[in-house]
């Protein structure tokens, strides 16, 4: 029913503007109004904090379904529930009171700012710092490639508190747009996702009230990781929906397409390529839901041995699929499928990301490894 609820508001109302969101790379306005109306721009945030409460099963459907429709606006729930779940695992009560419920109304958004420059793969390289004083934070530093940067009222900003103490010396806080000192770079030019605004934020003598750390000091880096554990598996599900919306789309056209006096559909080698990406993807899919089960079950309190496994395992398996995918789809509507009059090359532009952010794929196969190994 949820799933059936989401694929007709994004067929109405985010589908119509996907590729005009793409082509003026600008932000989907029109989905977060309509997400924000339906009550599914951040589905995850509980119940008790004034949100739907919806699972981590449930809040991968919504996902799926929007990026079915439009990839940027899917970043809309997923960045939404990255920016949160910091707070959600480590936050203090009067944080998650203060931060959680207007994210919750659809009156802010909340982004999530690890990487820097210099410091992608490896995060914890990170030089912004953040130094006490009295009652209060004073950040300096650049965060790079925030997701819905500018956007977003709110940032979970991790910044190095003690220099000596490498990833044990990362906090985590939440970092107001209107804190002083707090600015943003120019927009990214990107080869997909043009809808989803990707900025550096700047702090510049950011003073912050010392109760917006998240956790105790020190334990940042470990909150950052936490967090990807849950949050990895949303980017397989934005992935697994892009690649589903090109799947879908190749399959009408086929039908459609005729050459050599019949459908292209008819033919041998049209049908066993149109096979292998429904086999792949319904594969991806199935791993990325075991992967979300398991993330409500440690979101519960319950000990997910091996949550860290999963996640990486859905996230680059999904976009691994995507990424063939949507090419395959690209290549079943031939020359047509090059061109901007058809979707397939918007969702091959917009299923390259999901194999790079929220760690390289590289980085979940050394996270993977690391698993097995220890
Ligand atoms: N949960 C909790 N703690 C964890 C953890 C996990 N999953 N994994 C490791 N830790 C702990 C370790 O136990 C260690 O703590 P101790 O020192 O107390 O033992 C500490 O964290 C440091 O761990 P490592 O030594 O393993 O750290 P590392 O420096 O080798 O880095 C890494 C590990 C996996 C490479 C990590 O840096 C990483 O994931 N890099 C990729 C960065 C990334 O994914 N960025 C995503 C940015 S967000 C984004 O991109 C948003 C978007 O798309 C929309
Ligand atoms: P690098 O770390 O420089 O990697 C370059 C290449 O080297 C990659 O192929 C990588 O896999 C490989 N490599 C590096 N180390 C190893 C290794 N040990 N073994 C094998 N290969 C390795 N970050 C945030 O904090 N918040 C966001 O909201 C956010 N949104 C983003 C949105 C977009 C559109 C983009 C492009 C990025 C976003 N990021 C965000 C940052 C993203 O997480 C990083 O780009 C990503 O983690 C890779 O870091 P890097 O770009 O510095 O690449």
């Amino acid at each position: 029913m949820l799933r059936r609820t989401v694929r007709e508001l994004a067929e109405a109302k985010i589908a119509p503007f996907a590729a005009e969101v793409d082509e003026e790379s600008r932000f989907p306005q029109e989905a977060l109004d309509a997400l924000v109306a339906a009550d599914l721009h951040a589905v995850h945030v509980p119940e008790s904090y004034g949100g739907a409460g919806a699972d981590a099963l449930a809040t991968v459907i919504v996902i799926e379904e929007v990026a079915r429709a439009c990839g940027s606006s899917s970043l809309i729930p997923a960045v939404n529930k990255l920016g949160t779940v910091p707070v959600l695992l480590a936050g203090g009560e009067e944080l998650k009171k203060r931060y959680l419920a207007p994210v919750a109304r659809g009156e802010a958004m909340f982004s999530y700012a690890l990487s820097e420059a210099d410091a992608g793969s490896d995060a914890a390289g990170m030089k912004t710092r953040a130094v006490r004083d009295g009652e209060h934070w004073v950040l300096n530093g650049a965060k790079m490639w925030i997701t819905n940067a500018g956007v977003s009222e709110y940032y979970t900003v991790m910044a190095v508190t003690d220099p000596s103490a490498g990833a044990r010396g990362i906090s985590a806080f939440v970092v107001e747009k209107s804190d002083p000192g707090v600015s943003f770079g120019a927009k990214e030019r990107k080869l997909g996702i043009k809808g989803s605004p990707t900025r550096q934020v700047i702090f510049e003598d950011t003073r912050i009230p010392a109760d917006r750390i998240i956790g105790a000091e020190g334990t940042g880096f470990k909150t950052a990781l936490a967090t990807l554990d849950h949050t990895r598996i949303t980017i397989a599900a934005q992935a697994l929906g892009i690649a589903q919306g090109a799947l879908d789309f190749a399959l009408g056209y086929v039908k459609e397409r005729r050459q050599f006096g019949r459908p292209i559909a008819d033919f041998q080698g049209v049908q066993f390529m149109l096979a292998d990406m429904a086999m792949r993807l319904e594969g991806a899919r199935q791993l990325t839901y075991h992967a979300a089960i398991k993330s409500e079950r440690a979101m519960s309190g319950e000990k997910v041995a091996d949550l860290t496994f999963v996640s990486s395992a859905c996230k680059a398996l999904a976009s691994d699929v995507a990424m063939d995918v949507t090419t395959d789809a690209v290549q079943l509507l031939g020359g047509y499928g090059y061109t901007r009059e058809f979707p397939v090359e918007r969702m091959m532009r917009d299923a390259k990301i999901t194999q790079i952010y929220e760690g390289t794929n590289q980085i979940q196969r050394m996270v993977m490894a690391r698993q097995l190994l220890k």
